[in-house]
């Protein structure tokens, strides 16, 4: 069901009712104001701020779960209005068939936008954030260091896609708290690199990873698997714990640690392994020694049957 989106119910002063695009409300859920264009983003936000209120942003590609829910509660209780985009960004997909099965769930998301606290909801077209789209626009932003290995060489070009359309998310919205999940470690780092790297006034807050009761990190993607396929896949986080216990019980030899997930992940023959590596928290290289040496964090990717899926742990603290 369709209805006009209300006003803007605590964005004082209200920006002019023509930024206010009309767009889904969900009966019961308390209004959102939902914005289609950057230009009415920008001029949303401005007002926020104008108005000596601070703002929060949660950039999302939806399909949105109890992982993002704990991403905008954070941002809620931190920030006086928070806005999360939504917006499945073409640029980062490298196969057109993993764009196309992306799970879309725009009013399912309004509700969890809505009842976790925020405010605004940024849901640009493609065309909106590239003009030129199917064409690739001619700038695109890099960020070599963090993104070279591990997703970053298994999916070339993912990484531009995400910090490109993070720093035109994160320049419409302006001075800001943006909070990112750790489930995404990778792509953390990346943010937080570009971010410091071009000073964008943004303030980067990286969130817990959100798991379900038997271990699996929550995320878009797990939708798509079948049961079987589900119940494989928890050897991804089994395999992060052994090797999380191996660091803590004094192994300090990564290879050691690797090769004891490689074997466990093994024994789930549905689990096609990518990477299971121990790297220095900070840059993301291979770590030399694990004595002695924090930040530390165990990254896996593996693919489960059509689905590829990705996890990590902090070894000492086990989030
Ligand atoms: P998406 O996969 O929708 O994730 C949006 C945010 O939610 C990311 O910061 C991600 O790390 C976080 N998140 C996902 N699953 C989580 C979990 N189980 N626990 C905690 N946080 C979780 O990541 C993207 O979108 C895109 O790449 C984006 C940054 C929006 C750029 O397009």
């Amino acid at each position: 069901m369709s209805t006009a989106i209300a006003p803007l119910p605590s964005l004082v002063p209200a920006p002019a009712a023509s930024t206010l695009t009309p767009g889904s409300l969900v009966p019961g859920v308390r209004d959102v104001v939902v914005i289609e264009t950057l230009s009415e983003y920008s001029e949303a936000l401005d007002a926020v701020r104008r108005s000596g209120r601070t703002v929060g942003v949660v950039p999302t590609m939806g399909a949105l779960h109890a992982g993002h829910r704990s991403l905008v509660e954070r941002a809620a209780e931190e920030c006086d209005v928070v806005a999360v985009s939504i917006f499945v960004n073409p640029t980062q997909f490298g196969e057109a068939a993993d764009l196309a099965n992306y799970p879309r769930t725009f009013e399912s998301d309004l509700e969890v936008v809505s009842s976790a606290g925020a405010l605004v909801v940024f849901a640009p077209s493609v065309t909106e954030m590239y003009p030129e789209w199917p064409e690739a626009a001619s700038t695109t932003v890099s960020v070599p260091a963090v993104s070279r290995r591990w997703e970053g060489a298994s999916r070339p070009g993912h990484f531009d896609g995400v910090s490109t359309v993070v720093v035109k998310l994160l320049s419409a919205a302006g001075r800001c708290r943006a909070y990112f999940g750790e489930k995404d470690y990778q792509q953390l780092a990346v943010v937080r690199r570009v971010v410091r790297d071009l000073s964008l006034p943004a303030d980067v807050v990286g969130c817990d990873t959100v798991r379900a009761d038997d271990g699996l990190a929550l995320s878009s993607r797990n939708v798509r698997l079948s049961t079987e396929q589900r119940r494989a896949a928890l050897v991804l986080s089994r395999a992060l714990r052994a090797g999380a216990t191996a660091v803590v019980g004094g192994e300090d030899d990564p290879a050691a640690i690797e090769e004891q997930m490689v074997r466990l992940v093994a024994e789930e023959p549905a689990v096609q392994l990518d990477y299971a590596v121990v790297v220095n928290a900070d840059d993301l290289e291979p770590a030399r020694t694990c004595a002695e040496v924090r930040p530390l964090r165990l990254l896996i990717a593996a693919a489960v049957g059509p689905v590829r899926l990705i996890d990590n742990v902090d070894p000492h603290s086990g989030g």
